[in-house]
């Protein structure tokens, strides 16, 4: 069993590093600083493919060709300005096209905070329906993250009124608020196309499940629920314990049913899953705000400093990709 007894001193790293992932002094010092830029962004680099798209095409044609199936999300979120929304949503529309371009299925994930979710709902609307008309037709999917709780009526306000339209729009659910059974038994429509997540924000736990076993029994309560209902579902978790009480329990065994796991993180348990013949689908990430993200996934797991450190001094080039199984020699 692999589930992480966090220690004292972990948990105030971990309280640290969101801290710190927040702090515009620091990341603006980062962005600055050449030389420290390039030593964090090689800590970065486990599990963000680059900044630009075409890093995060070249790191989905390695996975796509080891047998995986792949998400991709341009990094962002809690976009202030119209200006900014209008970027965000085109360069994932150019990611959209590019796959179409190539006939590649494929996910496309992101925050409604990075299209205007925090401006105006109906702006964040716009551009989904935007998006979505166009990703349909190329058979490539969108998935729509979930935020902090104060944002979960809106986004599933919108998500509700999109996919009323266009069925190739997924949702994201977090198993730790404990709403989330209401809305997964009064919002999805029949064909709904769902993730099933923990949950990563800090919430008050007047609203929510801390880490416990208690979150794992209600995250299999959840998951056999939309499984059952005949759902396309994404198990997306690293958590091998869980994982082995769900294929025990033949959740996997449905048409429409796969392991989601994040770029970098446990690559040894994805190439296992896959492996053994269960359809493994790798979320990767590609832009310039992986600074906040390399920290969300340093906190969540506060061994993968020692990680971030060793990559940071070492001369290698990272290659995440290279844990996730070799291509059979021609
Ligand atoms: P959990 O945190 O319960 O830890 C269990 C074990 O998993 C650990 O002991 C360790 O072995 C392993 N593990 C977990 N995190 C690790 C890490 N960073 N590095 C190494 N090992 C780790 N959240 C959200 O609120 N909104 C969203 O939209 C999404 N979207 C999303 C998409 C996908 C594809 C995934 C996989 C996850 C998300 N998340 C998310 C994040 C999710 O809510 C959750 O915070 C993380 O997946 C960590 O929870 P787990 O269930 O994986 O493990």
């Amino acid at each position: 069993m692999n589930q992480l007894q966090l220690t004292e001193l972990d948990k105030q790293l971990a309280e640290a590093l969101k801290f710190i992932a927040r702090r515009q002094d620091i990341k603006a010092y980062l962005e600055q600083n050449e030389q420290m830029n390039r030593l964090v962004r090689r800590a970065a680099a486990q599990y963000v493919t680059g900044e630009q798209r075409h890093e995060a095409m070249i790191a989905a044609t390695r996975l796509e060709q080891l047998g995986y199936a792949v998400s991709l999300e341009y990094i962002g979120e809690n976009t202030t300005s119209e200006k900014e929304c209008e970027l965000a949503a085109q360069e994932l529309s150019d990611l959209i096209a590019e796959l179409g371009a190539f006939r590649r299925s494929g996910r496309v994930s992101f925050d409604l905070s990075h299209i205007g979710l925090l401006l105006d709902t109906e702006l964040a609307l716009a551009y989904l329906l935007q998006l979505a008309a166009q990703a349909k037709p190329l058979g490539i999917e969108l998935f729509i993250s979930m935020e902090e709780s104060a944002k979960t009526d809106r986004i599933l306000q919108v998500y509700e009124q999109a996919v009323a339209l266009h069925l190739n729009i997924g949702i994201t659910l977090q198993a730790h608020l404990h709403r989330t059974w209401e809305d997964v038994t009064a919002k999805l429509p029949a064909q709904a196309r769902v993730r099933i997540v923990k949950g990563a924000y800090q919430e008050d736990e007047e609203i929510c499940l801390p880490r416990s076993q208690a979150l794992n029994e209600r995250y299999l309560e959840l998951l056999t629920h939309v499984v059952t209902q005949g759902h396309q579902v994404s198990i997306a978790t690293h958590d091998e314990a869980l994982i082995e009480v769900i294929l025990q329990k033949g959740l996997l065994d449905r048409q429409g049913v796969e392991f989601e796991m994040l770029y970098g993180i446990q690559p040894e348990l994805s190439a296992r899953l896959q492996a053994a013949g269960h359809p493994v689908r790798i979320y990767l990430t590609y832009g310039q705000e992986w600074y906040l993200y390399l920290c969300h996934r340093i906190a969540e797991y506060p061994p993968n400093l020692y990680r971030a450190v060793i990559h940071m001094i070492q001369e290698e080039p990272i290659d995440a990709i290279a844990s996730y199984g070799e291509l059979p020699a021609r």
